[in-house]
């Protein structure tokens, strides 16, 4: 069924950067160290990457300091900070192509979805962030008495970033967008399955004009560069997006400081299907909402609830898709499926493709690796999921979707909402009354309706309960770049 063929890394592709950007400079690791980075596709080494650890971290939040307490970014006018963010996005729309081959190259993404949904809506949040510099400002407040009072919204400082590697540089412009119209400094670690595209990114911001010490990129591991930035007394703030297991630690660590902290973390997200919706568009809905992106979403449709009244025959259809769906070389235009990004993410999703066999769901197609070279899974449909099995359960983070019969509306909201996370839902229906009362009772941070996956940088995004905490895009994503200073004057 699926094919497969060799995705060798392009022999023409530039990888530029390796080094960490400090204080406007490239430089390796103070201890000399290295890691490789892997194309999950042929799991070869595509390159070796310094590894920053604490010693680095120190080094970078000295100049993301130094940057913001004395430096120009804060202080420009704002108009400028958003003509230089503007050109930024220019420069990386110029080498999309290139960006889009070496974002396949690392993750394992299709570079055919990396060109057309990562880049796009990269440059769309930087754009629309860049048009926020200007016009972030306080209020004037009638308060008692003969005084003048406003509100001034400052830059909250320097922020420490962490991101994972499923959207390595639309989470690179999810995280830098805000920050920089915010005026703050910057000190980020990608993730170390795929630090490369975020490197040239800030190479790139460098060309756009970004003065030296406002992005800091230190790869390197969690436990070491990760744990140095969030116990630096240096950084006044922390946005993490990855595990809940990771925040846990993090939140601990961030303790003594008390740092101010964002969180984006995972989902096991219900996408709902009334016997009254558009079969053919829900079908679709529930394929790409737990395929995208090889089921590596935090916002993945990993639970389908579908409605008893037609349960065979749509299960029939999302099965006879998952069957079709092409798994294979990334570099390939017709795949639309390559591999899971390390052996790490490969054996948990086949431990729990175990799990639910052994807890005794069907496996109604897939369940198997494809091949014997790169970390590809088959697209996997589970049915007969019982709500209280680990795969109903659980964060799966590949390309597995549970199956769940419904037949009462307060049921389904009940079963629905039982889970520990809160990210996001769907709900597919012709009835409009009914869309909106499941949209209500439902707590998740974003709930489409007859859509899937539909994202902008103009709209909030976040979670409820253990999908973390503030919110990314949208106005609502500059609150956690900025205090607010309440100025009283005496006009006495
Ligand atoms: P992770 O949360 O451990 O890693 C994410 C980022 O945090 C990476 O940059 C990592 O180096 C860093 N990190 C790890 N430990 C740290 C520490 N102690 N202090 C500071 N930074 C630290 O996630 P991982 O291990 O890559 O994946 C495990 C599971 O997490 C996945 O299977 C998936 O279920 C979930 N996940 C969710 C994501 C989301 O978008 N919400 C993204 C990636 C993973
Ligand atoms: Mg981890």
């Amino acid at each position: 069924m699926a094919t497969l063929a060799a995705a060798p890394k392009p022999a023409s592709l530039p990888i530029h950067q390796t080094q960490l950007l400090i204080d406007g400079q490239w430089v390796p690791a103070k201890s000399g160290k290295t890691f490789d980075t892997i194309n999950p596709a042929t799991e070869e080494v595509i390159a070796q990457v310094a590894e920053g650890d604490a010693a680095d971290v120190e080094a970078a939040v000295r100049a993301a300091r130094r940057a913001f307490d004395e430096g120009p970014w804060p202080r420009m006018n704002a108009r400028d900070r958003g003509r230089i963010m503007y050109r930024l996005a220019d420069l990386i729309e110029a080498e999309i192509d290139e960006l889009a081959a070496l974002e396949a190259l690392d993750n394992g993404k299709p570079v055919s979805d990396a060109r057309a949904g990562d880049i796009p809506l990269a440059l769309d949040t930087l754009r629309y962030y860049a048009g926020w510099a200007d016009k972030i400002h306080g209020q004037t407040i009638p308060i008692n008495g003969n005084y003048f009072c406003y509100t001034r919204r400052e830059p909250v400082g320097v922020a420490g970033q962490i991101i994972p590697w499923n959207f390595p540089i639309l989470m690179t412009a999810w995280k830098w967008g805000p920050a920089l119209a915010a005026g703050c400094t910057i000190v980020m670690k990608p993730a170390e399955q795929t630090p490369l595209t975020c490197l040239r990114l800030a190479r790139l911001a460098q060309k756009a004009g970004v003065p030296d010490g406002v992005i800091n990129v230190v790869p390197g591991f969690g436990p070491t560069a990760g744990a140095a930035i969030v116990k630096h007394p240096g950084i006044d703030k922390v946005a993490f997006t990855g595990s809940g297991e990771t925040a846990q630690i993090i939140m601990r660590q961030a303790a003594d400081g008390l740092k101010r902290l964002t969180f984006e973390l995972g989902g096991k997200s219900p996408n709902i299907v009334f016997a009254d919706a558009d079969l053919d568009a829900a079908a679709v809905g529930a394929h790409v909402g737990i395929y995208l992106n090889q089921g590596q979403c935090c916002c993945a449709g990993s639970r389908l609830f579908v409605e008893d009244a037609i349960h065979e025959k749509f299960v029939e259809r999302v099965v006879e898709m998952s069957r079709k769906r092409k798994v294979g070389d990334p570099f390939d235009p017709a795949t639309e499926q390559g591999p899971q990004v390390d052996r790490a993410q490969f054996d948990k999703i086949m431990g729990y493709i175990e799990s639910g066999k052994r807890e005794g769901a069907t496996c109604a197609t897939g369940g198997k690796r494809v091949g014997d070279r790169g970390f590809f899974i088959e697209p996997t449909v589970f049915t007969n999921v019982k709500d209280e099995m680990a795969i109903a359960r659980e964060e799966i983070f590949g390309p597995v979707l549970s199956v769940l019969k419904f037949s009462d509306m307060d049921e389904l909201i009940r079963r629905a909402n039982a889970t520990t996370f809160g990210l996001a839902a769907a709900v597919w229906t012709r009835d409009v009354a009914r869309a909106h009362e499941v949209a209500k009772r439902l707590r998740a941070g974003t709930v489409w309706v007859n859509c899937y996956d539909v994202f902008d940088a103009a709209a909030p995004f976040g979670g409820f309960k253990q999908s973390g905490f503030g919110r990314e895009l949208g106005e609502r994503g500059l609150d956690p770049y900025l205090e607010t200073k309440t100025v009283t004057v005496s006009l006495s």
